[in-house]
């Protein structure tokens, strides 16, 4: 079984009248199946209100299903007893860096995580210098998180998770407030850790040029997921991707362009390289 499965996942956000008695229902999450081996790297797509948050709310029990099941690592998320265990197992990391730093130093930040653990202090400055160094931040180590970049706040928080070694980090829009250059720098983070520790990454992301690199993407409409692929299938499918009112990386709209007017171009072009090489032909 994956790291992260799910199984006819349902969840509503229920709404109180002021005796208490439910008054409506919000379907958030609706029939959602996962299947998510470790190591992966997945890219979650859909317009605002799609249900991706409370999705992600679920791999780290912040939320629990109101239908159906989650499994992180075997562990049903229902059962109170292992929500520790699930919260250690699949770090979040959230948009705004301003809200996860709650230490005045760097290093303290990172190892507030290991130290609510119980880990003896001298593995948690092994863990600290260890995710410092992952995400590139060692050399900011005493510094105050409030001078960072929007980058470096979000490479710090990083570490923090990384620091309760994890097998799996959810980021939900982890690069949304950060300018073009903290964007890349983030998700250059993530894929080196990705690839050097092996650690699940769950990446839910508007920023197209974000999933290209993904091994695969679910796409959410309406609390359902409508898509999953390789980002070559998925973004082969632009008029579906436009339906769900998804933008197409921009190169690969020039290119679906440029085959509809009679262009012997295959569909799903991601890069520039790309499509240049098949123009060239
Ligand atoms: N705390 C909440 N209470 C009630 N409804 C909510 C709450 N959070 C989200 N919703 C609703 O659930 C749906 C899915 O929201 P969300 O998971 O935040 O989507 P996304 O992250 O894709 O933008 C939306 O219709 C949203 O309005
Ligand atoms: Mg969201």
């Amino acid at each position: 079984m994956g790291i992260i499965k799910a199984l006819k996942l349902g969840f509503d956000y229920l709404k109180y009248d002021d005796d208490g008695n439910v008054e409506s229902t919000q379907r958030a999450v609706d029939d959602v199946n996962l299947d998510i081996e470790a190591g992966e790297f997945i890219a979650i797509l859909g317009h605002n209100g799609s249900g991706k948050s409370t999705l992600a709310k679920h791999m780290n029990a912040l939320l629990l299903p109101s239908e159906g099941t989650l499994w992180v690592d075997n562990m049903d998320t229902a059962s109170e007893a292992d929500t520790w265990k699930i919260r250690q197992k699949a770090g979040m990391v959230f948009q705004n860096p301003d809200n996860q730093i709650i230490a005045t130093v760097v290093e303290e930040d990172v190892g507030f995580g290991p130290e609510n653990m119980g880990i003896p202090t001298a593995d948690i400055w092994t863990r600290v210098d260890d995710a410092l160094q992952k995400v590139g931040m060692t050399t900011y180590r005493h510094h105050s998180p409030n001078k960072l970049s929007g980058g470096q706040k979000q490479r710090v928080a990083i570490a923090g998770v990384m620091a309760m070694r994890p097998s799996c980090i959810v980021l939900d829009e982890p690069t949304a407030m950060l300018d073009p250059n903290g964007r890349k720098e983030v998700i250059k983070a993530v894929h080196e850790l990705n690839k050097t520790e092996n650690v699940t990454v769950i990446l839910i992301t508007h920023y197209m040029e974000e999933v290209i690199d993904a091994d695969r993407v679910y796409v959410m409409d309406s609390g359902k997921v409508v898509m999953q692929g390789t980002p070559k299938e998925i973004f082969s499918r632009v008029e579906e991707l436009k339906h769900y009112r998804l933008d197409v990386p921009q190169v690969t709209l020039l290119a679906h362009e440029l085959k509809k007017n009679g262009l012997d171009i295959p569909d799903g072009i991601l890069t520039t390289e790309e499509l240049v090489s098949v123009l060239c032909r």
